[in-house]
């Protein structure tokens, strides 16, 4: 089994261009099973030889393998000690705020944060500066969260008082994100484990995407997004990722809701010149 999924690793790296070394191996082997099992099958070898052979059944595969399930306010207590703990003094300390939803999916949690900020700051937002970052690796969740337009299935956690002043019902069962909302948000591709990471973030949000990364991999993405971090930024992960924050010169401000503050980082710890590049992505 491990030699045939090797096997379909390696194909998927040097002949298609996807690389999923950097993912545990538990996930990936658990979505291909439960995707070969919707076609009948039962041996790995055999469905790699479609792979190879059929180029639908390759993007088929990415999709599957590519879980975008997101919503609104996701895990609502969590961003109400986000916001309580964390945003509500950003706005009292900055005009300038710069957040990174990293693995946005199709814009739920970066739009949350948006939505929040308007909430916090009502009138007021027009006199700040702020820029939310989203980025993920599939590019088709980036190109739907620019639209903007979701089922009611993604708005399960939004009360009707927040439904009502930012989303439209524009017929179907869809929902239309407010402009306004939008505007704070600029989206764009990126792989977490292979593209330089943005830097100078205030907040950064990477919640449910650790979950499929392996632990070389997952090291190296945490290491890049306290790097991106201001001194003091916040970083809020899912509820069911654990780190040892101290490994990553974090400190706990809520451990259950999993969000943790840059500790200042003394000057002979940063890192060397020539050995970290800012990205200028965007
Ligand atoms: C389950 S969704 C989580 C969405 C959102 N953060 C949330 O909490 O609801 C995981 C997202 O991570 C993205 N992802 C997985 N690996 C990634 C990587 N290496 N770089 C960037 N995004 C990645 C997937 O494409 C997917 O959209």
């Amino acid at each position: 089994m491990l030699k045939d999924y090797n096997a379909l690793i390696v194909y998927l790296k040097n002949k298609v261009g996807i690389d999923l070394t950097g993912y545990r191996r538990e996930f990936v082997l658990r979505r291909i099973r439960a995707h070969m099992m919707s076609l009948g099958l039962k041996d790995l070898k055999e469905y790699t030889r479609i792979v190879v052979s059929n180029p639908k059944e390759r993007s088929r595969l990415l999709d599957y393998l590519a879980i975008n399930v997101s919503y609104f306010f996701r895990d609502p207590w969590c961003w109400q000690i986000l916001t309580n703990k964390c945003l509500s003094e950003l706005i009292l300390k900055r005009r300038n705020i710069r957040v990174w939803s990293a693995g946005c999916a199709c814009g739920e949690e970066p739009y949350t944060v948006s939505i929040i900020f308007h909430e916090l700051l009502k009138g007021r937002i027009k006199s700040y500066n702020i820029r939310i970052y989203a980025t993920d690796i599939d590019r088709n969740a980036i190109e739907k969260a620019k639209q903007g337009i979701y089922s009611s299935s993604s708005l399960i956690y939004v009360p009707q008082s927040i439904k009502s002043k930012y989303f439209r019902y524009v017929g179907k069962d869809k929902y239309k994100i407010v402009n306004s909302v939008k505007a704070l948000v600029t989206f764009k591709v990126h792989n977490l484990l292979i593209n330089l990471p943005l830097k100078g973030m205030n907040v950064i949000l990477c919640r449910y995407v650790l979950i499929y990364i392996n632990t070389k991999g997952r090291k190296k993405v945490l290491h890049n997004l306290v790097q991106a971090l201001f001194d003091n930024g916040i970083l809020m992960l899912g509820p069911s990722e654990y780190i040892s924050h101290n490994e990553y010169g974090l400190e706990p401000v809520d451990i259950r809701a999993r969000i943790y503050r840059k500790r200042i980082t003394p000057s002979d710890s940063l890192p060397h010149k020539s050995g970290w590049k800012a990205n200028t992505l965007l």
